[in-house]
């Protein structure tokens, strides 16, 4: 079933920096600039892309948590743009969000059950006795034990605390969750305990995700499709297979051609590919392509002409004017 869940249309999140002076123009941070993507039903959208790409601000402006500047964003056919803040309200119940870092996202001052609680008091959800049975059902929902509900974040480990944040964003039963960097803070081994429990959870749970990550091996565990962030603006989107198995845009193959040799069935037959420079300022991103000024196969055209999102190939979407075409081909 490909019903679309979630929908963004050119979404825009500009931030106003401070005024530099009387005679200058006040400066914007262009977060994200234009990023469209959809996400199915029951499926796992992976977003990934270098630090500052516009992930985070993505996933907060689909749940309202920064105003988006412009753009559409539609959830399970409703215009969440457009709707009043109560309306809104009820919404956000079915959109949940687990953040990055475990340690600084759960209140130090209130226990576990509370925290795992709070969402319920919050929307008066079910007598005193129901909001307890549910908090426990989540508690071993996400292996943690009832017992464990007394205790305070720092009595845990960032593994369990990542499951007090997961058991938090399942409490209200939602049916899709943003999940930005879930297991980045945490010990390699215990990334994939985590990982693992979010797939079974999806899977058990008939979740939606977005799955933010700069990690290509996490996002080809996780993902069944993939969308590339670049200044942004999403660069490339494809089904994981096709991404992994023929990335088309210039920026992807990079990434791709960075990832460690532990993991060859991803970096394919890719050479490495190094792009010069840091990502520049999103105060000022580049005209015409925005990947331009690091692109090793740019051409004259790139820096005026902006490449559009168009599909190459059946569902695998490309913004450049050369897709797929060889590093040896560029300057
Ligand atoms: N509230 C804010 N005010 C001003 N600028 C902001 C704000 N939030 C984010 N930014 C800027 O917007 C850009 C995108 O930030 P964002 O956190 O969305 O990137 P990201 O892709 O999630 O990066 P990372 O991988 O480091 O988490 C960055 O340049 C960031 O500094
Ligand atoms: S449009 Fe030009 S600069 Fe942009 S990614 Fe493609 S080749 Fe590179
Ligand atoms: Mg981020």
């Amino acid at each position: 079933m490909s019903e679309r869940l979630l929908s963004v249309k050119e979404l825009k999140v500009h931030f106003p920096v401070a005024k530099a002076g009387f005679f200058t123009q006040r400066q914007v941070v262009h977060a994200v600039d234009g990023a469209s993507f959809d996400i199915p039903r029951s499926k796992t959208l992976g977003l990934v892309g270098e630090s500052g790409s516009g992930k985070t601000t993505t996933g907060l402006a689909i749940l309202r948590l920064v105003k988006p500047t412009s753009g559409q964003i539609t959830f399970d056919g409703t215009a969440l743009t457009d709707l009043e803040p109560e309306a809104f309200r009820v919404l956000r119940r079915r959109m949940q969000i687990v953040f990055q870092d475990p340690y600084s996202s759960l209140d130090p001052r209130s226990t576990a059950g509370q925290i795992v609680r709070f969402p319920l008091d919050i929307h008066a959800l079910g007598s005193n006795a129901e909001r307890k049975e549910r908090v426990e059902d989540v508690f071993s929902l996400v292996g943690l034990r009832p017992r464990q509900m007394d205790l305070f974040p720092h009595q845990f480990s960032g593994g369990q605390r990542q499951r007090i944040s997961i058991a938090r964003a399942l409490v209200l039963q939602p049916e899709f969750i943003v999940c930005d960097e879930p297991v980045s803070a945490l010990d390699v081994a215990i990334q994939a305990q985590i990982l693992n429990l979010l797939t079974r959870l999806r899977d058990e749970l008939n979740l939606t995700l977005l799955f933010i990550s700069h990690d290509l091996g996490v996002i080809s565990h996780v993902c069944d499709e993939v969308a590339v962030m670049y200044l942004g603006k999403v660069v490339e989107k494809a089904p994981r297979y096709a991404l992994f198995k023929q990335p088309l845009h210039p920026y992807t193959r990079a990434l791709l051609s960075a990832v460690p040799a532990r993991n060859p069935e991803l970096k394919g037959t890719l050479k490495r590919i190094r792009l010069q420079g840091d990502i520049p300022s999103p105060v000022n991103p580049p005209s015409g392509c925005r990947f331009h000024t690091r692109c090793p196969i740019a051409q004259a055209r790139c820096q005026s002409e902006e490449p559009q999102l168009t599909e190459q190939a059946s569902d695998h979407w490309v913004a450049c004017h050369f897709p797929g075409q060889d590093e040896a081909a560029g300057r």
